[in-house]
């Protein structure tokens, strides 16, 4: 059984046809095509399907989709700025945050939530916000480095690279 639903996705409106029992990941990967919100465990313990609601984080696999109308989704397909990746986004491919990239999207969204609320986090509060997002791949040292760099970027308005570079050359690094 279907029940047409009215969306609001990524500044986007949309009225569409969604099984009964969806899920909010089951509508924007089955139904809408929005398939950066990852399908990982399906029973919210890995953090792969994390996008916002209204501003907030939440793991989309277990929210039924009707718990999301009238209300703002947004995905990792909604953070950049048109052609414009957001700060998270180079931030994490300048640093290496990123690997085999299963977890990013859902990472990425849990630390837009984190920066809208706080842009300048202690790593502790990177890590308590990013603690429901498992990743397999990086040892979170690299994403957490990269979330300071977008915070730092967002605040200060220099570019990602430029916050890099300067990072590397007061640790001594080069580059
Ligand atoms: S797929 Fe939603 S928490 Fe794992
Ligand atoms: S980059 Fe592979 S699981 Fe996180």
């Amino acid at each position: 059984m279907h029940t047409i639903l009215e969306l609001r996705v990524n500044g986007d409106r949309t009225e569409t046809g969604v099984p009964t029992h969806y899920t909010l990941l089951e509508t924007l990967r089955y139904v809408l095509g929005l398939t950066g919100s990852k399908q990982g465990c399906d029973k919210g313990d890995c953090g792969a399907c994390t996008v916002l609601l209204d501003g907030d984080a939440v793991l989309s696999c277990i929210l039924p989709v009707h718990e999301a109308v009238g209300r703002e989704v947004c995905t990792v397909e909604g953070l950049a700025d048109g052609p414009h990746p957001h700060a998270l986004q180079d931030a994490f491919d300048l640093t290496g945050g990123a690997q085999c990239g299963f977890c990013t999207p859902g990472i990425l969204c849990s630390a837009y939530g984190l920066l809208a609320r706080n842009d300048d986090p202690t790593r502790r509060e990177i890590a308590e916000a990013l603690s429901g997002n498992l990743c397999r791949c990086t040892g979170y040292t690299k994403i957490f480095e990269a979330v300071e760099v977008a915070a730092e970027s967002i605040r200060t308005g220099k570019t990602p690279e430029d916050v890099v570079s300067a990072r590397r050359q007061t640790r001594g690094d080069g580059g």
